[in-house]
């Protein structure tokens, strides 16, 4: 938010404030405090609840290469009236040998062939362009269509001259009308053969244009939050549940028919929330990510294995002495993303269309590991990295818990091994965030970073409602005070798709066709694009008698953009009424601009409606000369001030 583009503040006289005793929010401008990281609010992409195959990955259809282990997954036949044939998968003299199943579709009369059904349908807007592609090899044309559950052909296309060797075969659809729930249709124009593998159908308007791209309305609100990084690619899939599920990046990297998918290991985690059809293509593989991290300007963050599956799982150990090779996947990733483009690894980027390198400056050792185990394999793998690229820097994990033996233990060992930056988990009750605003004004200066790697405040019925924004809000203001400690932070999940999820709350919510940011998500943009340089010191003294939670009901936290110079005050209310504040030791003001998130506690922003909760302009008074600022801040409400002081 910049004062440009925000209601110009209004001159209120003092007679409209509220009669109780006003909170006060004292600020010292001229002792500034600790610097804020750019990284300190970014995102952390896993692909779970659809998150990437299905969500964020633009592919349409499912099981494109075959390679699900039931092969004609989200395939079904489809016969025009008295048209027979057959559908089998083969794997011999395929198209592709990482992915050796194809389709072939015999027909013995024209309109006999195949469906795909897409995940949970194909989202298709009307007016949009459509690219479909398939390797193919037959001795029929074929029709290509998109369907609508009643059987409206929404948009049809053909495809000419299959010949007796694989080749590309293209085609583009334009829909007609807008469906969610569509489906892709091949029907054979004559008797004969098709065979088929990659079949992929893309929106032509991807995020940024790009091929093997992202649905560009959900890529575009990531780039709306303007994230300091992007953590990527888990979470959970990078343990696997056994080690040869777990995540590596050298087969998610390069042409897609050379990438080997393997299942999702949220396709079975939850039994209440199953998800059968859940794989990972990798058509969303490391390159993408960095692309992606380079396309909305966030750090990239890639977490790798560090020798040791999901420990909720089997709990399958890599033995100390065979690290070797996860040691050399993280040693030939740096050089994927830095090495020059004459090196072995970079060569591979360069091949992929990007010969600058990616600038690569974190690394993660192991996702949500503790214990012993994990500490020994840290130890070993941070050696060697520190080692070979001591210009990189490692976070390391303090397991899944805010709070017991295990992340005691954890923080007890990472910095005697020179640990940088520890991730902490936090998934607790919206009464443990407000609690937890003040966990780090006590904190070790001395020692390892935090990096406040998974968040989220669970409330009634794990919803994102405001209630459970407001209390990440008030856990925010402290963060960003021990911005000295703190230098990273992520909401976790980042996605989940309405009809395929398996974790809620998530940040993002997404069906087929749309979008939305919930009011977890409004928090996290409000303070991420309003992310000072450097903190001011702010004390706050509580209105007396406002009932309120711990350390509230009012919280607050003071510093100054430095490109323009103002003051940046973000405020949070949780009492359930309206407050008066007073903001003082600013000096004399020319203008402020203010915004405020505010709603009922179980209010949420919902698909295909306007949303509760989004920011609106706030008008606060200019006070005259040195006079401190007043204003009302609604019951339950987030507030940003931009104050532009005299000189
Ligand atoms: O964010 C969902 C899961 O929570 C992550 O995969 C894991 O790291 C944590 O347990």
């Amino acid at each position: 938010m910049r004062i440009a583009s925000l209601v110009t503040a209004v001159v209120l006289g003092l007679g409209g404030l509220a009669a109780s005793e006003p909170a006060l929010i004292t600020v010292q401008p001229a002792t500034p405090g600790p610097r804020v990281s750019p990284t300190m609010y970014g995102i952390f992409f896993e692909d779970i609840n659809f998150g990437a195959d299905g969500g964020l990955y633009a592919e349409l259809v499912k099981n494109r290469s075959f390679e699900f282990p039931t092969p004609l997954m989200g395939w079904s036949e489809v016969r025009a009236e008295g048209a027979a044939g057959a559908i089998a998968i083969k794997d011999q003299e395929g198209f592709s040998a990482a992915n050796p199943r194809w389709l072939r579709i015999r027909a013995e009369a024209r309109g006999y062939g195949a469906a795909n059904e897409g995940f949970r349908g194909m989202g298709v807007q009307a007016g949009a362009r459509y690219r479909f592609a398939a390797q193919v090899r037959g001795t029929t044309a074929f029709t290509v269509a998109l369907v609508a559950p009643d059987g409206r052909v929404l948009a049809h296309a053909p495809v000419t001259g299959p010949g007796s060797t694989w080749r590309a075969c293209t085609a583009t659809l334009t829909a007609t009308a807008t469906e969610a729930k569509a489906r892709l249709e091949l029907r054979a124009e004559a008797a004969g053969t098709i065979d088929l593998d990659m079949v992929s159908l893309f929106p032509e308007a991807t995020f940024k244009g790009r091929a093997n791209g992202l649905r560009a309305d959900m890529a575009q609100l990531l780039a709306d939050l303007k994230p300091g990084f992007m953590r990527f690619p888990g979470g959970c899939i990078v343990e696997g549940r056994t080690l040869d599920n777990r995540y590596q990046w050298k087969t998610t990297i390069g042409p897609i028919e050379e990438r080997t998918l393997i299942i999702n290991r949220w396709n079975t985690e939850f039994k209440h929330r199953s998800t059968p059809d859940y794989f990972q293509s990798f058509g969303l593989g490391f390159f993408e990510y960095f692309q992606l991290c380079e396309d909305i300007g966030a750090e990239p963050l890639p977490i790798l294995n560090c020798g040791m599956a999901c420990q909720y799982n089997s709990k399958e150990l890599a033995p100390l002495d065979r690290l070797d090779v996860y040691i050399q996947d993280a040693i030939d990733l740096i050089e994927f993303a830095n090495g020059p483009a004459t090196s072995r690894w970079g060569a591979k980027r360069a091949a992929m269309g990007h010969p600058a390198p990616f600038n690569l400056k974190f690394l993660g050792v192991g996702n949500e590991q503790w214990g012993q185990q994990y500490i020994d394999r840290y130890a070993i793998m941070a050696k060697a990295l520190k080692t070979r690229h001591p210009e990189i820097r490692l976070v390391s994990s303090a397991g899944p818990s805010p709070d017991n033996k295990d992340f005691h233990f954890a923080w007890s060992k990472l910095p005697g091994l020179g640990a940088e930056i520890v991730d902490e988990h936090c998934y607790s009750k919206p009464d443990w965030f407000y609690a937890a605003a003040t966990r780090y004004d006590r904190h070790d200066r001395t020692g390892p970073k935090v990096f406040m790697g998974e968040y989220a405040a669970h409330g009634h019925d794990k919803r994102n409602t405001w209630g459970t924004a407001l209390a990440e809000a008030a856990f925010l203001t402290g963060l960003e005070r021990n911005a000295d400690v703190v230098v990273m932070s992520a909401y976790a999940p980042l996605f989940g798709h309405v009809d395929a999820w398996q974790w809620r709350p998530n940040l993002i919510w997404a069906d087929n066709l749309r979008v939305v940011g919930t009011a977890n998500y409004e928090v996290q943009k409000l303070f991420s694009t309003n992310r000072p340089d450097v903190v001011l010191p702010a004390t706050v003294v509580q209105p007396a008698g406002v009932a309120g939670p711990k350390n509230g009901p009012v919280f607050a936290v003071a510093g100054r953009d430095e490109r323009s110079g103002e003051l940046v005050v973000k405020v949070v209310n949780a009492a359930a009424q309206e407050l008066p504040v007073q903001l003082a030791g600013l000096g004399a003001i020319q203008a402020i601009a203010a915004a405020v998130l505010a709603g009922a506690p179980g209010d949420e922003n919902e698909l295909g409606q306007a949303p509760r909760i989004a920011p609106r302009p706030f008008a606060v008074a200019v006070p005259a000369g040195t006079d401190p600022v007043l204003m009302t801040l609604p019951a339950q409400a987030v507030a940003v001030l931009r104050i532009r002081t005299r000189p």
